[in-house]
């Protein structure tokens, strides 16, 4: 009798407590207060829960450890939340199993929308290249919209990783090597990630990752180890997370590398020390792929008792598929090792994104079918995707001005592995490719110019292998065209995570491909389409008109053609410097001058300088043409000396001295030329993207303000010091226009 009265007690309390936790979600009340009155029902198993993170194993974006016992484990309240789940319908049905656990706690699903959901945007570092920050912000806001109609919540993006090494095949996930773009390109994914605020049933939860320093992977090399100075980390590397915290990104992702022997998920100096105590971050932190679980083999942690423990104590939130948590957290807490207010805090900062997404109010607010599709795919966000790409694409080359081409042209050769390919027009992480159509190349130039053209194709090569057994057929037919356009680059899977590569040259025997075409002396002009910098010395030096299009989604194809016909004069500039060779790299622009600076090209004796190779890249970072001039004039300063917190209000005129209407990304780099610490030899500091009409002219105005010259000292203060100052404005890193001094006196 006592048993069964104790049974009954038990129920009661249990059916009352969920009971009363719904309720009382109900009540207006606080979000600290819900938050809490929630914790306070739940049990050690039902917080370590919220902490558990599985794939779907049908879409695993990593290792999957094989788990048939998941949607069990949901039902039990053990999963928290869900990665790789895609389409209103699916959520649903997961969300309806979490949905029978004793609290009711909604998951929080979550995906990699890196450059859109069914519509397929240019990469990310593509993107970057366009310095449209409105443009990149659209971006991220037409992907938001398409994810959260089809049931996502959270988007594990924007990348914010600093990218200088183009073996790194992850750079084309980022915004390239700089941080000042690369912080203003964070804060504008966030936000258009995130739009008018977490409860929008448009917004998805963004996620700044990968904390930290994980693009400078020693060699290049994917998940290797990360060895760097606090100053290079704190002036180079986290500037972009910090401009994502102070866009409001609702979540952080740790990353796969150590950070100076500490692996990052483990490491309290950047998760408790940086981001939560110094930045004051509120939202949570999801490690990436099983990286709880990889401190055993990083020699770190002994097993996955021992990991869980590290990395929650390190400050990891939420365990992404590793089951380090799931399997261990209980133990440690009753082990001692682990105070439990630790697990509490975890698990109210994942609490307070579900209820500011709305979760409790409605767990199904983003599975409605009909609004699915509705949304995805439709004509406005195909547009925006056109626009996005032309203005991602960079010109390198236009001698003789072959380009833009005439539509009256009668007969177009187009050849190349890449020429009439779709499924490399997706790039790496691309979602709902399957379901769009990805314009080619091919198809972009049909639609451009109709069948008053003759049309030619060829392929010539595989992307990758050494067979020229084509290159006869692609010769003869460039010879029946009036102009060649030569498609090459690489293959969508060549660029992305686990993709670094030691050879960063065009892949297989295309570039034998394209001086096979150039012998034959037609016009022609070549396409490169890839994730990353690639180097093509001999097309470089040769070919006269040159496109570097990455890989552009959707629209690829329509945005090459307004290109190549006109009716998109290129705008891009390169986000990342391209080598000569992979014996330079690393090697950006805001390099350090040394004791023995190279005075020009010439190698001469005892300089910083390679025997067999300039120093300077093929093409610098924020290169780029157009088909139009632009000139630079009337450099005029509001003052030379300031001191204090006084600017200068700097102007010059830029006047398109050409024949096109187009748009110039005017640049600002600025030198402290004497400092207590060395600083680089130039660094940006502002741009401004101008249209102009031929023939027009207008004053551009920058700002140098006193955080423009401040670094961080000997003593890692961010500081500005007395001294002479150099600024430079130019159309690129190595094209300085205008330049002059200034003295900050105090
Ligand atoms: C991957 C990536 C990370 C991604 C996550 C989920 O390994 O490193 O960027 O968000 O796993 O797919």
């Amino acid at each position: 009798m006592m048993k069964k009265n104790l049974l009954a007690a038990c129920l009661l309390f249990f059916g009352a407590s969920s009971m009363f936790a719904q309720t009382s979600l109900k009540a207006n009340v606080s979000l600290e207060q819900k938050v809490n009155r929630l914790l306070a029902q739940m049990t050690l198993e039902e917080k370590v829960g919220q902490l558990n993170q599985y794939t779907s194993d049908r879409l695993a974006t990593g290792p999957i450890a094989p788990n048939s016992n998941k949607l069990n484990e949901i039902k039990q309240g053990k999963v928290g939340s869900m990665l790789n789940v895609r389409g209103a319908k699916d959520t649903r049905m997961l969300q309806e199993a979490a949905l029978q656990s004793r609290l009711k706690i909604p998951m929080l699903f979550g995906l990699d929308v890196i450059h859109g959901y069914r519509v397929t945007f240019p990469i990310p570092l593509a993107e970057a290249a366009s310095w449209d920050l409105d443009a990149i912000e659209l971006s991220a806001r037409i992907a938001a919209k398409e994810a959260a109609a089809a049931g996502i919540h959270w988007t594990f993006a924007p990348m914010v990783d600093i990218g200088r090494d183009p073996r790194w095949g992850r750079v084309m996930e980022g915004a390239g090597e700089d941080t000042y773009l690369g912080s203003l390109i964070a804060k504008a994914r966030v936000h258009g990630f995130q739009g008018k605020g977490l409860g929008d049933t448009s917004a998805v939860m963004a996620c700044a990752k990968h904390f930290a320093a994980y693009g400078a992977a020693l060699a290049g090399r994917d998940y290797n180890s990360v060895d760097m100075s606090d100053r290079m980390l704190w002036e180079v590397y986290l500037p972009p997370f910090k401009a994502a915290v102070d866009a409001g990104a609702a979540t952080f992702m740790n990353s796969f590398n150590e950070l100076n022997g500490i692996p990052a998920t483990g490491n309290s100096f950047l998760q408790r020390h940086i981001l939560k105590g110094k930045w004051k971050y509120n939202g949570f932190v999801v490690s990436d792929w099983n990286s709880i679980g990889e401190m055993i083999p990083h020699g770190f942690a002994k097993d996955n008792y021992e990991a869980a423990q590290y990395a929650i104590t390190a400050g990891s939130d939420m365990d992404m598929e590793s089951r380090s948590y799931i399997n261990n957290l209980v133990k440690l807490v009753k082990d001692k090792k682990v105070p439990e207010s630790l697990i509490d805090d975890a698990v109210r900062r994942i609490l307070r994104k579900k209820f500011e997404m709305g979760l409790f109010d409605d767990p199904f607010r983003f599975c409605n079918e009909e609004r699915e599709n509705a949304v995805l795919n439709s004509v406005e966000h195909h547009k925006a995707a056109r626009d996005v790409s032309a203005k991602s694409i960079v010109l390198l080359k236009n001698e003789n001005n072959l380009l833009p081409l005439s539509k009256q042209v009668k007969s177009v050769a187009l050849i190349g592995p890449l020429a009439k390919s779709e499924v490399d027009m997706k790039g790496f992480w691309s979602v709902e490719w399957q379901h769009d159509h990805l314009v080619s190349l091919y198809e972009g130039v049909q639609s451009k110019l109709g069948d008053q053209v003759q049309l030619l194709y060829a392929k010539g090569c595989e992307i990758k292998d050494s067979v020229q057994t084509g290159f006869a057929e692609a010769v003869a037919t460039a010879q029946k065209a009036d102009v060649v356009i030569v498609a090459v680059g690489e293959a969508f899977n060549m660029s992305g995570e686990a993709k670094s590569r030691a050879n960063i040259g065009l892949p297989g025997v295309q570039e034998e491909l394209i001086k096979a075409l150039y012998n034959t002396g037609k016009p022609i002009v070549v396409l490169v389409m890839a994730g990353r910098p690639l180097i093509f010395n001999w097309t470089a030096d040769h070919v006269p008109s040159i496109l570097y299009t990455w890989w552009l989604g959707s629209e690829a194809g329509h945005a090459m053609a307004d290109v190549l016909f006109g009716d998109y004069n290129p705008s891009g500039k390169l986000p990342m410097t391209f080598p000569r060779s992979e014996g330079q790299i690393p090697v950006f622009y805001n390099y350090k001058n040394t004791g023995r600076p190279l005075v020009n090209e010439r190698a001469g004796n005892y300089r910083s300088a390679y025997l067999d190779m300039p120093n300077s890249p093929r093409y610098a970072f924020g290169y780029g043409l157009s088909y139009t001039t632009f000139s630079y004039n009337d450099l005029k300063l509001s003052k030379s000396t300031i001191k204090g917190n006084e600017i200068i209000d700097v102007s010059f005129t830029l006047s398109n001295t050409g024949k096109y209407a187009g748009a110039e990304v005017a640049q600002l780099y600025l030198h402290d030329q004497v400092a207590s610490v060395t600083r680089p030899v130039k660094e940006l500091k502002g741009f401004e993207k101008v249209f102009l009409q031929p023939g027009e002219s207008k004053v551009v105005h920058f700002t140098i303000d006193r955080e423009m010259l401040c670094f961080y000292n000997q003593q890692m203060k961010w500081t500005a010091e007395p001294g002479s100052f150099k600024f430079m404005i130019g159309g690129a890193s190595d094209n300085i226009k205008l330049e002059s001094k200034f003295e900050l006196t105090q």
